[in-house]
């Protein structure tokens, strides 16, 4: 064990023993033109250089970024955003094992962050004072202004391993260290590739695994949540409705690639698309698939294949009907100019084309993160965690399960 192991707590002690641990990590580099830091313009008060942790459920995710401009228009440059994803362990049981998202994290966050550390120092940054890792990574810590990490919601074990991580590593480096909501992030995801200041009010879509959340935005950090799911949230009714159709999980992306090839033929229910709120609900629509199949088996052969596409098509209609409904109607009478779309079903191309063409057709801008920036990444924690910074907004630095918004 080297000097800097027999320094370290335990989490941060794994950082030198990342090895040949293998892990798929979608990258996503330089997100800029080019590698220089954002120009510190006069009409720029602060700059800050941002390491992000997210481990709140299935994927591993560290990102450096870097922040400047105030709240009315902050701007970011993602300089790395790695994402070590572990669907391939999990799907075996067809869902996420919380404990063994806590053990992929463990091992995945020292060998992410030693990758994050050796890319980033291949620029070359001058080392400041002693250190025991090679004298560019250190020099890449040194540089850092703020730590940030997912404090929640989430899988209560698998945040502890970022939350312990981020606090061991901005102990040893003595830099601040700032808790993020996995939800802001989401929410805040457009503004990593939007660089024009937001025309408020808006109205906020999160659609997420857990969460599907309508809100009256007034400005970037003041809000009213109008409405929320009463039951399953449309992410999990995606996943359910695949399993429902024998897909593998994660249930959302095969869900959608199976009704490119269907038709809309069944008339699924439209759940409270006619009530006088902004709340949802998924569980029943889930529920109409399963009964829907129960009288109506499937047929055998070829025709399964096509059946079960139109199936998935009937239901990813139905749940954006009501998804898009439901935000333009809170876009209209609440005199919204723009309307903003983030979350892990963002990424559902079906979603996004509808709800651009509808708020095109009642004239709101429609904003919408960048693909690689709809599910879970680190990139948009360190976006929340700059803006809540700005805002002397701070979270408790521990796992909160159920923190909301
Ligand atoms: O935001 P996210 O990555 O994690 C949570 O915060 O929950 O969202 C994951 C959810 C899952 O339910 C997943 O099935 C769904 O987003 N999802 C999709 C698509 N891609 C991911 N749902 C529908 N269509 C997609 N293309
Ligand atoms: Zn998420």
């Amino acid at each position: 064990m080297n000097a800097f192991l027999a320094r370290e707590g335990p989490a941060l002690r794994s950082f030198s023993e990342g090895g040949p641990h293998r892990l798929t990590v979608r990258t996503t580099p330089f997100h800029g033109v080019n590698r220089g830091s954002i120009p510190l313009g006069a009409a720029y008060t602060t700059f800050m250089k941002i390491l992000a942790f997210e481990t709140s459920c299935d994927e591993t995710a560290l990102a450096l970024l870097e922040a400047t401009g105030g709240l009315k228009s902050p701007k970011f440059k993602v300089v790395e955003n790695l994402v070590s994803t572990q669907i391939n362990i999990h799907r075996p049981f067809g869902g996420v094992v919380p404990n063994l998202a806590k053990r992929e994290h463990l091992k995945n966050l020292p060998v992410l962050l030693k990758r994050i550390l050796n890319s980033s120092a291949k620029g070359g940054s001058a080392s400041g004072g002693k250190s025991y890792l090679p004298r560019r990574q250190a020099g890449i810590l040194n540089s850092v202004d703020l730590v940030a990490v997912t404090v929640g919601p989430g899988l209560e074990p698998a945040l502890w391993t970022g939350v312990v991580f981020a606090k061991e590593l901005a102990k040893k480096y003595k830099k601040p260290l700032i808790g993020g909501n996995h939800l802001e992030g989401h929410l805040y995801s457009f503004l990593l590739s939007h660089k024009k200041p937001v025309k408020f009010p808006a109205i906020g879509l999160i659609v997420s695994g857990g969460h599907t959340i309508l809100l009256n935005m007034e400005s970037l950090t003041s809000w009213k949540k109008i409405g929320e799911t009463r039951d399953d949230a449309v992410g999990e009714a995606f996943d359910k409705v695949a399993r429902i159709l024998g897909l593998p999980y994660p249930g959302g992306p095969e869900v959608e690639k199976l009704a490119k090839s269907g038709k809309v033929t069944i008339d699924f229910p439209r759940p409270m698309l006619t009530h006088k709120n902004y709340d949802f609900s998924f569980s029943g629509l889930k529920t109409s698939v399963l009964y829907f199949l129960r009288d109506n088996p499937l047929p055998t052969g070829r025709q399964a294949k096509a059946k079960k596409a139109d199936i998935a098509a009937s239901f990813q209609q139905a749940a954006i009907d009501v998804l898009v409904k439901k935000t333009i109607n809170a876009a209209q009478s609440f005199g919204a100019k723009t309307i903003i779309l983030g979350g892990g079903v963002a990424a559902n191309k079906a979603l996004r084309d509808t709800l651009k063409k509808e708020a095109k057709r009642v004239r709101k801008e429609f904003l919408v993160p960048k693909s690689e920036f709809n599910t879970d990444n680190a990139a948009m924690i360190a976006a929340a965690s700059y803006i809540n910074f700005l805002k002397k907004k701070k979270y408790k630095i521990t796992a909160q399960a159920n923190l909301n918004m």
